[in-house]
């Protein structure tokens, strides 16, 4: 079910090292699109980093900066979405914590990617705490902008799985906020007498008589609320199904598509494999790449015929060429007809047209980091806003907001 109130993003991306076309291809196109159908913050995971880089942080401090670069180089708007970095909004960390008291240590040994990463990423210590508690950090930076959504990868899924699985014992623990009765009557209120009266109603009817229909009516009304607070519209869902309120909403992922961009030796496109194109790379440098990269291994000589099911360039061409090019490509390779070289071309032009105007972008940002620099304090200001009223709540909800 997909509970369209919540229309909330978050999602995150670690400072290490220089963006390439399988980020683009990946997450970051994807993200240009959500930002014009949902309210977005994205943010640079640089804790997250740190749980992997702890001895050298050097690759963090000099990747953040680059990183919201190309992010507004391929055209994520400031205007649309929210930018920041993580730990500029230390609220985070504090949620992280409090979070840590009520995770019991079995849901994160059992998250496949504590094994997984530590068996991959054998040459560094990853036994700490922090690298342990990282899908922690990773509900608690979901968990505090109550997002319905979060786009990640497949190997994240169960990350947001966890997520959800805290807010629900959170929820449990501590969901009845005191005064929530007198809380969930003021905020019908808010939404204007006539929505109030209908809402009272939808709720009687569905508590009373049972009657599913009304329930339905109640959430779209709710739904369709542009003026009230995420926090009131889930005392008002809380209030309707006859629970407490829902302090920390459960998001859903939202799959990204995995990058079908290969990399230049037709391998998944991965830093680890050094098989990349940079998002900066100089134009004569990715032709370089291109030029030289291996085709299909059979086609040894220009006159040998070859096959493009075995030849990373076609991987290519799948992704950039029209069925014409492919067509050609198909018959004058099986034939011999063309060289690979020639082949290439098109695969060449097509890239180093993507590439131009975003390296063009990020050239001018690079120029004007003082700007870039305005884009992230402000982000870092409105997100710090909206991560500091779900502090309160949770601190309320907690007992732990005396003073
Ligand atoms: N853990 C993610 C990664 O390694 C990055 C990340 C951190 C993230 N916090 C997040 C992604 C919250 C989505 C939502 O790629
Ligand atoms: Fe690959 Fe094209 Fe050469 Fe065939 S002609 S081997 S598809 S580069």
């Amino acid at each position: 079910m997909n509970m369209s109130a919540n229309r909330r993003v978050v999602s995150g991306m670690r400072p290490t090292g220089q963006l390439h076309l399988g980020h683009y291809h990946g997450v970051l196109k994807n993200w240009a699109v959500l930002q014009h159908e949902y309210e977005c913050y994205f943010f640079v995971a640089d804790w997250h980093a740190l749980t992997t880089q702890y001895e050298d942080t050097s690759i963090i401090s000099q990747s953040v900066l680059d990183l919201v670069v190309d992010w507004l180089a391929v055209g994520i708007n400031p205007g649309e979405a929210t930018i920041f970095i993580q730990s500029r909004v230390p609220e985070h960390a504090e949620l992280h914590l409090l979070l840590s008291m009520i995770t019991p240590l079995g849901w994160l040994e059992r998250v496949p990617s504590y094994k997984d990463q530590q068996e991959r990423l054998r040459s560094k210590d990853l036994s700490t705490y922090g690298f342990l508690g990282y899908p922690l950090l990773q509900a608690a930076d979901v968990l505090i902008y109550r997002a319905g959504h979060v786009p990640v990868g497949e190997d994240q899924v169960a990350h947001i799985e966890l997520a959800r699985e805290v807010a629900r014992r959170f929820n449990f623990l501590y969901g009845r906020e005191p005064g929530f009765e007198d809380k969930a009557e003021a905020a019908a209120k808010k939404m204007g007498k006539k929505n109030a009266t209908l809402y009272n109603e939808l709720r009687t009817k569905y508590q009373e008589a049972g009657d599913a229909d009304a329930l339905d009516r109640a959430k779209a009304l709710l739904a369709a609320q542009q003026n009230i607070s995420i926090g009131d519209r889930e005392r008002l869902l809380g209030y309707l199904e006859g629970g407490g309120k829902v302090i920390l909403a459960e998001p859903q992922s939202l799959l990204t598509p995995e990058s079908r961009v290969p990399g230049i030796d037709g391998e998944k496109m991965s830093k680890s494999y050094g098989n990349t194109i940079g998002l900066r790379e100089p134009p004569e440098e990715v032709e370089k790449k291109l030029r030289t990269m291996p085709t299909d291994p059979q086609r040894v000589r220009r006159t040998d015929p070859g096959d493009p099911d075995k030849c990373p360039v076609w991987k290519f061409h799948l992704i950039y060429s029209s069925p014409e090019t492919r067509n050609w490509v198909q018959q004058g390779c099986r034939s011999a007809g063309i060289g690979c070289i020639e082949c290439k071309q098109p695969v060449i032009d097509a890239i180093l047209k993507e590439l131009k105007p975003i390296r063009e972008r990020s050239a001018e940002y690079l120029e004007d980091l003082d700007a870039v620099r305005n884009i992230i304090d402000e982000g870092c200001e409105k997100a710090r806003e909206t991560a500091r009223q779900a502090m309160e709540d949770v601190r309320e909800a907690m007992g732990m907001s005396y003073r």
